[in-house]
């Protein structure tokens, strides 16, 4: 048992939370369930970058005042997070006051220990990413890779960060850390960007007031990817009132990120770190894009899977397995709502509920309720399971740790065709048989659904306590005899008749 503290992005205010930002958060928050269930004490931070052009951009659009605009976006965001059944511990918003105090006071740091001056920079800028673009990365006509749209040549005095510093110390703790970035292929990723040689990056903007002010010369503001990066730092030390929580849970055990903002995770990030001296985070995970028709999902391009609508229709668990199970954490993928809808009804409700609600009703109508106390069998096919999930999640394997227990949920229904406890049932000379076949799938129910818990956290609840045996502790994902002795009637945990689709606006 340790502590066990993971982090996603915090997201853009200056646009509706998307698929995507329910993606990254869904992950996170399996893997802090998970540490819980492990007896970690956990820490799951979430929340939301206010700050930086797009946001003070749209705000003049509206003729609101970027504050005013971040307010109202910052709790579109937040209560997303309810709604995803997102258990985290805190929601930073970098308006915070504390977390500006912080920012400037760990720049400041930074500078005196010497790796800030001042130059002039000139370079190809993208608004909506907020970063300078190398020649290289730049598209066809001056355009950005990610939005298509038209870079401009910006030219200003700034404060610039040492970056290139650091080039051996990152090449050294990539190469003494492998753990450090994940999957593989990102790490090399970072890594040859960084032996691509590293230059210095700007730490201010002189032209933008929405910001977090630079403390030794007022007229700027901190870079927003600066401001923004820090809150993995920041939000410990005033989340909880009264108590400095960084002595605790810093450095992350965990950061959860998209592949679109690598370069500043993996190179930027420890950088920065390294010249506040403050310990690394252990590990980033890097996943993949939800694509629908081959393109990223996201606000910009506004082809967009509503996750509330599909919250709505489907529930809150079915959203998070689906995203889990039909794209391989780590790797992009489409979605679409048929794949959903196929998957809500072939695992979720024909395969574990299906499973669910058919063992507890034959209990019920065979037994009248009682388990019977009789070793389980089907021993080969759980020895060692929850060691296995566990070790998965550890390196963010999300989806190949549900695989192992989605066979097991096979498994089961298998065991069920199988065995057939209704033939059983006929004849009072089975009846020890037809004990072991009950007591063997309450028991492999009981042990899936602690499995399950951090992905299908209200389903498995409900599933519990039908079978009277309410605690998810990781110790009890093994078969025991007598884990169960009583069952209650079980309301079908994935119904079929759902509310329609919406008519698309
Ligand atoms: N504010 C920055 C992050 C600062 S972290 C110190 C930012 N915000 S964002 O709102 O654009 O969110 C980006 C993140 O949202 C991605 O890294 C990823 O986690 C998630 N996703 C956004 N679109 C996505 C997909 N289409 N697919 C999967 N995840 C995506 O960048």
């Amino acid at each position: 048992m340790g502590t066990f503290y993971v982090t996603t992005p915090i997201y853009y205010v200056n646009a509706a939370p998307h698929m995507g930002h329910a993606y990254t958060t869904i992950a996170a928050d399996v893997m802090a369930r998970h540490h819980r269930q492990r007896g970690d004490e956990v820490f799951f931070l979430t929340g939301v970058d206010e700050h930086g052009e797009p946001v003070a951009n749209a705000a003049d659009a509206l003729g609101m005042t970027p504050q005013a605009l971040a307010d109202q976006n910052a709790e579109r965001f937040r209560s997303l997070m309810p709604r995803l059944n997102a258990s985290n511990d805190f929601f930073i918003r970098t308006t915070d006051p504390e977390h500006k105090a912080k920012v400037q006071e760990v720049l400041v740091r930074i500078k005196d220990n010497g790796y800030v001056y001042k130059d002039h920079y000139e370079g190809w800028y993208c608004p909506r990413c907020a970063d300078f673009k190398s020649e290289a990365e730049i598209e066809d006509g001056s355009r950005c890779p990610i939005h298509h749209i038209e870079l401009t040549m910006e030219k200003e005095e700034n404060y610039f960060f040492k970056l290139s510093a650091f080039q051996e110390r990152l090449e050294q703790h990539y190469a003494d850390h492998p753990e450090f970035v994940g999957p593989r292929h990102r790490a090399n990723e970072a890594l040859s960007f960084i032996k691509g040689g590293l230059q210095d990056v700007s730490l201010s903007r002189a032209k933008l007031t929405w910001g977090v002010t630079v403390p030794w010369d007022e007229d700027h503001v901190f870079y927003v990817w600066f401001d923004a990066l820090l809150n993995y730092y920041t939000a410990l030390s005033y989340a909880k009132p009264g108590e400095d929580l960084t002595g605790t849970f810093w450095p992350p055990q965990q950061h959860v990120i998209g592949k679109d903002i690598l370069k500043f995770h993996a190179v930027f990030w420890p950088a920065l770190l390294m010249a506040a001296d403050l310990p690394l985070p252990e590990r980033l995970y890097i996943h993949g894009y939800l694509l629908m028709d081959g393109e990223k999902m996201s606000k910009s391009l506004g082809n967009v899977l509503d996750p509330f609508v599909v919250m709505d229709r489907f529930g809150t668990d079915a959203l998070r397995h689906y995203v889990l199970r039909d794209v391989t954490f780590g790797q992009d993928g489409s979605v679409s709502t048929e794949a959903f809808e196929q998957r809500y009804e072939s695992e979720l409700a024909n395969g574990f509920g299906n499973l669910a609600s058919r063992s507890i009703a034959m209990v019920r109508k065979y037994r009248d309720g009682a388990v019977p106390h009789v070793e389980p069998e089907l021993r080969e096919d759980f020895d060692g399971l929850a060691d296995e999930v566990a070790a998965l999640i550890d390196r963010a394997e999300l989806t190949p740790a549900l695989e192992l227990v989605w066979e097991r949920v096979r498994r089961l229904n298998r065991y069920v065709e199988e065995t057939t406890p209704w033939a059983l049932a006929k004849d009072p000379a089975n009846a020890e048989r037809l004990d072991v076949v009950l007591a063997t799938l309450i028991e492999g129910v009981r042990v899936v659904a602690v499995l399950l818990a951090p992905v299908l956290p209200e389903t498995v609840d409900k599933l519990l306590a039908a079978l009277n045996a309410p605690d998810i502790a990781y110790a009890g994902a093994t078969l025991t005899a007598g884990a169960v002795t009583q069952v209650d009637v079980l309301a079908p945990l994935f119904p079929k008749d759902l509310p329609p689709a919406p008519v698309a606006a």
